[in-house]
């Protein structure tokens, strides 16, 4: 299958296809979020139901004041987190009335998505268009986000084109911030965490109750094909232990050092490498539950759930 190069994945998105492109988070399969046609073809590859909105990726605070709702408050947030930290976080935002953005990929909400990513090649392939790129994480929906463009093609098949950015640097889908309410509500956990935005207001956490249904928050969302357990201390036949610190039998070992930003890096990568015969399931080591560690057991969680 066609790796190909920035300057063919441009030509690509120019001319209304999918290209799956590397963003420090998770691959994406971007395509041009203002035309129906392109943002179509990221939901059949991906067998996306079509209910679940895209995130927007953008190159510039700029591009996104065109067609949503950008307050002071957002603006401040947008240069303190994409330009100054250059964190992973998508912020949720009214639209304005008129907006070019195809409607299937806002899936019929009046909110959107936005996203800059810290990527050289993600942001150099931005800087070349003309128009936002919707980008779902690259994989068949309902199965893991991938990390390596190898993955990319295991889970898309070989026809899609592709760019090779190497390994994602964080591992884990960005977080996700609604700001269109008086509080902040974290909807997705990621990289950014509660103890990072508290210092510009009050955040709530979005659970079952809450109204608002990321999709991302269905509970089986992020799931390998063996089935999955928490919590593991002690291995069992036919099990591959994936580790966490010193653990002495496991098959792979998120991060020998109890790191807990390098155990995200590895989490899919590692999932997806143990997700195969002769296993018949796969235990994780227990996680800690604190900073992005509440981003992995939630990934985790969500992919034990039937
Ligand atoms: O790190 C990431 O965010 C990756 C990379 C490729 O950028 N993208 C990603 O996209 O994870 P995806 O489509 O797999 O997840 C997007 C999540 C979904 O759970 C969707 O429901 C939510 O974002 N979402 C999109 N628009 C929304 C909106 N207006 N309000 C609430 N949730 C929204
Ligand atoms: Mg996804």
């Amino acid at each position: 299958m066609p790796i190909v190069t920035c300057e063919a994945a441009v030509k690509y998105l120019m001319d209304s296809q999918v290209v799956a492109i590397p963003t420090e988070t998770v691959y994406g399969l971007a395509a041009n979020a203002t035309c129906d046609n392109a943002v179509a073809k990221i939901y059949s590859l991906k067998s996306r139901p079509q209910f679940n909105p895209l995130i927007m990726h953008v190159p510039s605070i700029e591009m996104v004041e065109e067609w949503a709702c950008v307050s002071k408050f957002a603006k401040m947030l947008m240069e303190e987190f994409w330009n100054k930290r250059g964190a992973s976080i998508s912020f949720v935002l009214e639209l304005k009335k008129e907006h070019p953005l195809s409607l299937l990929a806002l899936a019929g909400l009046s909110t959107v998505a936005v996203r800059r990513p810290n990527h050289p090649i993600a942001l150099d392939i931005l800087n070349s268009l003309p128009f936002p790129l919707a980008a779902p994480s690259a994989n068949r929906s309902n199965t893991l986000s991938t990390t390596t463009v190898t993955h990319v093609l295991d889970s898309l098949g070989r026809n899609v084109p592709a760019v090779d950015g190497g390994i994602c640097a964080v591992g884990l889908e960005s977080t996700i911030l609604d700001i269109t309410h008086d509080q902040m509500m974290i909807l997705r956990q990621g990289a950014v965490t509660e103890a990072d935005l508290v210092l510009f207001g009050a955040v709530s956490n979005a659970n079952s109750d809450t109204a608002i249904k990321a999709p991302g928050m269905l509970s089986r969302h992020y799931a390998p094909q063996k089935p999955l357990k928490m919590d593991v201390t002690q291995k069992q036949p036919g099990m591959a232990l994936l580790g966490f610190g010193s653990c002495c039998d496991a098959d792979l070992n998120l991060s020998i050092n109890g790191n807990l930003s390098e155990a995200a890096s590895n989490l899919f990568r590692y999932l997806h490498e143990l997700d195969r015969d002769p296993f018949s399931s796969i235990g994780v080591n227990a996680i800690p539950n604190t900073g992005i560690g509440k981003a992995i057991n939630d990934r985790l969680k969500r992919a034990c759930s039937i």
